[in-house]
């Protein structure tokens, strides 16, 4: 069997850096994967420092890091808060959220978050979740199912693709699902958009757009004031939200201004500009090529942002 690595960190460097790591603080990585920014965090912390690995697929308990100031915690980052209690920590210094699935997830043929092979129609990161792809698409109606297509996968041919999965019901493996869609893709697109295909199911399979909504707003109870929020997206969905949160201190990014037209936010924007991979990164790890990186810092009392 070919020999495949679990993930590769994306913007590794910059989104440490953009942590502002305390030697002896508490950070949690919600999404831990293979670890990479894990390990970079922890080769940072003191004796005295403490860091969380949360992730919501047990295949990545298996990288856990042997480390005492290292705890690993299964299970969905939109309950952050709860599991930080329950691990007995009252403020974090630093979160990061590298989004989305890992190489892992890919390379895991068996799984079905890939149009190479044939597998059944899963796609969950959590295997215990009830909800899989194939409840999807043999369960949403046509227009749902569309809707999907276009704001997850930004598939033009979101109704015809919709209307063909539905009359071909029901799909039972990947392979099924490719066989439907095919003939409707251009073909010097084909790969590309059978990927948007596959991706914009697994973000409806997974519920990711809510689960960082759950995030982004608890972000705000438990991080200690200075600490830093690091999000590296993949979508631009995703990194919409995460732009007007950091903007604006809530979800919907609503800017509430003071008399001066001044916005009133918790936030300070570190990142300016969003942080993009070089083209460097880009050819040693063509996967990090969407990745965009927000950066914020938890103003210590409410304050306000010119805008
Ligand atoms: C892009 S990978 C992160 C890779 C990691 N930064 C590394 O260096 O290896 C995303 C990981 O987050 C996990 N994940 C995605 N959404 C999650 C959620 N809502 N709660 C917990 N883990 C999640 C996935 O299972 C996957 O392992």
């Amino acid at each position: 069997m070919e020999q495949t690595v679990y993930h590769i960190p994306a913007l590794l460097e910059q989104s440490i850096e953009g942590l502002d790591i305390k030697p002896g603080g508490t950070y949690v990585d919600v999404t831990f994967g293979g670890g990479g920014h894990s390990r970079a965090i922890l080769s940072r912390l003191n004796a005295a420092g403490r860091l969380v690995g949360m992730d919501q697929d047990m295949d990545a308990w298996a990288n856990r890091l042997q480390d005492d100031r290292f705890t690993f915690a299964h299970g969905n980052f939109a309950f952050l808060k709860n599991f930080l209690r329950y691990y007995g920590i009252s403020g974090v210094d630093g979160i990061i959220a590298d989004l989305g699935v890992s190489f892992h997830h890919f390379d895991a043929l068996d799984r079905g978050f890939t149009f190479r092979g044939d597998a059944p129609l899963d796609m969950r990161m959590n295997r215990s979740a009830s909800f899989t792809a194939k409840d999807l698409v043999n369960g949403y109606d046509e227009q749902r199912l569309a809707q999907v297509l276009y704001l997850y996968g930004e598939l033009k041919a979101s109704r015809r693709l919709a209307s063909a999965i539905v009359k071909a019901r029901p799909l039972a493996t990947t392979g099924d699902l490719v066989n439907v869609v095919r003939p409707l893709l251009k073909p010097a697109q084909e790969k590309k958009e059978l990927s948007m295909v596959f991706q914009a199911l697994r973000i409806e399979v997974n519920g990711e757009l809510n689960a960082l909504r759950k995030l982004l707003s608890q972000s705000l109870e438990v991080l200690n004031p200075g600490g830093r929020l690091v999000v590296i997206t993949y979508h631009s969905l995703e990194d919409r939200l995460v732009k007007n949160f950091m903007r604006s201190g809530n979800v919907e990014g609503k800017q509430e201004k003071d008399f001066y037209g001044r916005v009133n936010t918790p936030w300070r924007v570190v990142t300016g500009k969003v942080i993009v991979p070089s083209d460097d990164e880009v050819e040693r790890n063509p996967r990090s090529r969407s990745a965009k990186l927000r950066v914020a810092e938890l103003i210590a009392q409410q304050g306000r942002a010119d805008q």
